[in-house]
């Protein structure tokens, strides 16, 4: 089959493109580093000409409320038209668990996937929607972007993070699967409250800086409650644990043993 990976340059898209390609496909990383912009339509045409599958790993450059809505709003009508003319048979994308619940619509991020959503259910196209918890690579994320000083405080909802390649692995079967027209959840194999699973990475790359659990702190723009990241019964489980990821990621070398 030919696939066309949208932002098959980043984290999950490489490791997608690479996985599809070790099973004998056809796959075209697309992103602007590669001359296809799904944002502008530059390329798009080209890349998704015979293509059988699309699998949209993209994300927006800037997460601040009106960038992220702007991104995933153009490239989703973009990617919508291209796919429709050059009849592609099944739209994949990545989403997070939890879109779509209240308590998570306070963040203009998830708005921003909802809309993105909602565009791939009213296209007419096959699609696999795949909602995925927040990726261990992203705890780093997380610790950046609430420090203060040496005390950071970090919501006390519960979150059960998945590696990178686990993720990459599951885009890859439902890529190559039949196209559910729904949502599929997938989740790491351990919940723990998130002050606690980032206060446990800074522990591990040697970063000083302490965490304060706190429950009304908000995570990109909500506040959590005890579930709103956590998966619903059926989730696809990774098989990588925090200890098992720490081990083999780059950041292992920065710090200390997790
Ligand atoms: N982080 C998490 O914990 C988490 C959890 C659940 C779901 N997700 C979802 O996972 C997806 C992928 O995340 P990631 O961390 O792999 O992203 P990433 O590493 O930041 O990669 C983003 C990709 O999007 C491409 N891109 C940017 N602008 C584009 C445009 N105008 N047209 C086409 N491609 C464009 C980039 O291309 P260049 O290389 O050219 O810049 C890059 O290939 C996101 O949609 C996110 O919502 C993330």
């Amino acid at each position: 089959m030919k696939i066309v990976v949208i932002g098959g340059t980043g984290l999950i898209g490489s490791k997608v493109v690479e996985r599809l390609r070790k099973r004998g496909h056809e796959v075209v990383p697309a992103a602007p580093s590669s001359g296809v912009n799904a944002l502008t339509g530059e390329g798009l045409d080209e890349a998704m000409e015979g293509a059988d599958v699309l699998v949209d790993v993209s994300n927006s450059p800037s997460f601040e409320d009106q960038a992220a809505l702007d991104f995933f709003d153009t490239s989703g009508r973009n990617l919508a038209a291209a796919e429709k003319k050059a009849g592609v048979k099944h739209h994949v994308a990545l989403s997070v668990v939890g879109t779509g619940r209240p308590a998570f619509a306070a963040s203009g991020y998830i708005r921003a996937k909802m809309a993105q959503e909602k565009l791939i259910r009213a296209a007419g196209v096959p699609y696999t929607i795949v909602h995925s918890t927040q990726f261990f690579e992203f705890l780093n994320g997380i610790a950046g972007d609430s420090g203060q000083g040496k005390m950071i405080h970090l919501s006390t909802g519960l979150m059960q993070p998945i590696a990178s390649d686990d993720v990459a692995d599951a885009l890859t079967d439902y890529a190559l699967g039949a196209a559910v027209n729904g949502t599929v959840e997938i989740a790491g194999p351990e919940k723990a409250p998130l002050a606690e699973l980032v206060q446990r990475f800074l522990t591990a790359i040697g970063d000083p800086r302490k965490v304060v659990a706190d429950p009304k702190a908000p995570y990109f723009g909500a506040v959590l409650e005890r579930d709103t990241l956590l998966p619903g019964d059926g989730a696809r489980l990774g098989v990588q644990n925090f200890q098992a990821w720490f081990g083999r990621s780059t950041f292992a070398s920065r710090g200390a043993a997790a």
